[in-house]
């Protein structure tokens, strides 16, 4: 294979993007333009992604995004192999507006489409990033999604474990509302935990010791709720030790969980030389999150890739990059009757 070039389009949730990525042939690629509008002002007032408001932002702003990133890599549609946009899981309206977007252009330029799932974006990343090699371990963490999945090639996925109730982003979310921080929560929890006293109060560290790798963090949101009722007037240092005493069981159920994950791997493959654990996902901006992960990765001799935030988070770079992986392993395209899929394990 030559010099790939791809156009990426991510509109799953709340970020409109846009990316164009060029993978060279030695597999290196090359980040030509990488546009995020994000909707955080247009939802903040509702403490959450509303989904008809976050699908009409997407129409608003895709088909300029695209333009912006197209200018900003120095070409035209013509200039383009492929077209590769998230086609699940997600919110249905937004996923909708950009599927039918790629394959619009699929359609006018008679170039192929791949319907690539988000998810597929976030677990490769760190290919593009780091050039990792198969398998890995990769963590998700972020508004929607927890969890640790095999990566053993491209489209060649197992979860090992996941959420059985919130995501750990929605618990961050949801303890700021209860605290009365600010949208959204996981910054503003991290900023208040910095001054609390992360042993003041002992919360629940669910599914702790358990064999099999799924998380829990609902009951820890009813721990939070329970212990800021109880505190009457609740003062700022209160929400402060509230804050950190949270990020510190996260912290403890994370080591549990990901340590069995980490050690699951070297049983299934006791001859790995350099494995490596990867995060992505908001939740990866937590710096008590990212030192515990460091720490459990250094006790179990695996390597700790956590791309740049901005790769972490939402983007079409990614998305582009999954296309560009099955491009190169000549993987089909995707027809254009493809539908969007709001649920894509
Ligand atoms: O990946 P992301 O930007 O969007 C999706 O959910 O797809 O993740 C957003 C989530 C939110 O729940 C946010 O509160 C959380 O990541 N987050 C954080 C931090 N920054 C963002 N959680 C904890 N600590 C942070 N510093
Ligand atoms: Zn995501």
């Amino acid at each position: 294979t030559s010099n790939l070039r791809i156009l990426g389009i991510e509109t799953s949730c709340d970020e409109t993007a846009a990316a164009v990525v060029t993978r060279l042939e030695d597999g290196s690629a090359v980040i030509e333009a990488d546009v995020v509008l994000s909707q955080l002002d247009e939802h903040s007032a509702y403490g959450g992604v509303v989904p008809e408001i976050a699908a009409r932002a997407h129409v608003d702003a895709l088909d300029t995004l695209i333009e912006e990133a197209l200018a900003r890599a120095g070409i035209t549609l013509a200039d383009v192999d492929a077209i590769a946009a998230t086609a699940g899981p997600g919110l249905i309206g937004g996923l909708l507006v950009g599927l039918m977007t790629g394959k619009a252009i699929a359609r006018a330029t008679g170039k192929p489409l791949y319907a690539i799932n988000h998810l597929e974006g976030h677990a490769l990343t760190a290919r593009l990033t780091d050039g990792v090699a198969f398998p890995y371990l990769m963590l998700l963490v972020s508004g929607g999604h927890t969890q640790l999945v095999l990566v053993r090639g491209v489209g060649d996925y197992e979860r090992w474990g996941t959420t059985i109730d919130d995501a750990l982003g929605e618990a961050f979310d949801k303890t700021a509302k209860l605290l009365g921080l600010p949208y959204p929560g996981g910054p503003a929890v991290e900023r208040a935990a910095a001054s609390g006293d992360p042993k003041r109060f002992a919360f629940p560290r669910p599914l702790v010791g358990e064999a099999r790798l799924d998380f829990s963090f609902s009951g820890l949101k009813t721990a939070v709720r329970q212990a800021a009722e109880s505190i009457a007037p609740i003062t700022d240092q209160d929400v402060a030790d509230i804050c950190a005493s949270f990020q510190r069981a996260i912290a403890r159920t994370l080591m549990d969980r990901i340590g069995r994950g980490l050690a699951r791997f070297r049983e299934t493959y006791p001859d790995a030389t350099n494995p490596a654990l990867v995060v992505a996902g908001g939740v990866a901006a937590n710096k008590a999150v990212r030192m515990t992960l460091d720490d459990l990765c250094a006790g179990y001799g695996f390597q700790f890739l956590a791309p740049p935030h901005h790769l972490c988070t939402d983007n079409a770079v990614m998305i582009a990059w999954a296309g560009l992986e099955r491009m190169a392993l000549d993987m089909p395209p995707d027809e254009l009757t493809v539908q969007p899929r709001s649920r894509w394990p």
